[in-house]
């Protein structure tokens, strides 16, 4: 690790922190790259997320990244919002510059960056998200920008069709979503079921076109009960580790000047930390 008085610095803000992914892959890609930097954990509170961020500023942060459960607040406290923060109502990146700070959010980039990475063209056809959270907002947004019809599903309906009408999108019915999945191109899992600890969600898949790819970001575990069962079908899985991965490009290159790639060796070095 290369760091001097000069060093750039960086980090991930959430409560807790402790399992964040993020301090590996982004001390990863400064190693790679010989960079003067660090990227580290800060555990924040709720209460004390507002008065710190001008304050990491002010002590010479470059930027940092916000998860949970600050990303809406983050949105509150930018002086400069990108498009993308505000399609979706949240901000996971947070740029320090000549005294601005300013908020985007990355999810969606990467959810389409790891599609693409999987060779899944995003704009395919019709895409159904399953969820109607932060996730499902920003990945919706992305999809609808690139041209993609977009159906959010979600087990409170209400939660959905308040989604759709901010977004011009469609709903479906929970229950409906095994009879309608012929209609797809994509399906995307963001809600919490598959996730180590909760029960799998349960998906008609042999309802599926041939075609169809089967996206989860649920990435703990890895391999979620639904992508073992689209790669039963015959159906294309994309895993979630892959957007985690492609949504921290944006942010490296904005704070360290210096845009990473996304390969297998980085994948094995977080998927190894996951596993062990
Ligand atoms: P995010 O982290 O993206 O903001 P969230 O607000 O934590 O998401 O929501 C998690 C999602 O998982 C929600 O869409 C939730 O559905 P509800 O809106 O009905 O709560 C969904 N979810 C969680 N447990 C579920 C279950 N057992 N069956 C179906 N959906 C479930």
């Amino acid at each position: 690790m290369l760091l001097s008085g000069k060093a750039r610095l960086a980090g991930v803000i959430g409560w807790p922190v402790a399992h964040s992914r993020s301090p590996r892959l982004h001390g990863t890609w400064l190693d790679r790259h010989q960079i003067d930097g660090a990227y580290v954990p800060l555990a924040i509170a709720p209460a004390d997320f507002a008065a710190s961020i001008p304050m990491l500023s002010r002590i010479g942060f470059v930027g940092a990244n916000v998860t949970i459960p600050h990303k809406e607040a983050a949105f509150a406290v930018c002086t400069s919002l990108a498009d993308s923060a505000r399609r979706a109502g949240a901000v996971n990146t947070l740029l320090f510059q000549n005294g601005e700070i300013i908020g985007s959010n990355t999810d969606g980039i990467g959810f389409l960056g790891n599609l693409r990475a999987h060779h899944v063209d995003p704009s395919a056809g019709p895409a159904l998200i399953l969820g109607a959270g932060g996730a499902a907002r920003a990945i919706g947004a992305a999809l609808l920008d690139a041209g993609t019809a977009v159906t959010f599903c979600n087990r409170t309906r209400e939660r959905a069709d308040h989604l759709a009408s901010t977004l011009t999108a469609r709903t479906l019915d929970w229950s409906q979503r095994h009879a309608a999945l012929a209609d797809f191109a994509l399906l995307i899992n963001t809600t919490s079921l598959g996730m180590t600890g909760q029960p799998p969600l349960e998906m008609a898949l042999d309802r599926a076109s041939p075609a169809m790819a089967v996206a989860d970001i649920v990435y703990t575990p890895l391999q979620t009960p639904l992508l073992a069962a689209a790669a039963r079908a015959g159906l294309r899985p994309v895993e979630g580790l892959g957007m985690l991965l492609h949504q921290a490009v944006p942010g490296f290159a904005a704070w360290f000047g210096v845009t990473p790639s996304v390969d297998e060796a980085l994948y094995r070095i977080v998927a190894g930390d996951l596993l062990g």
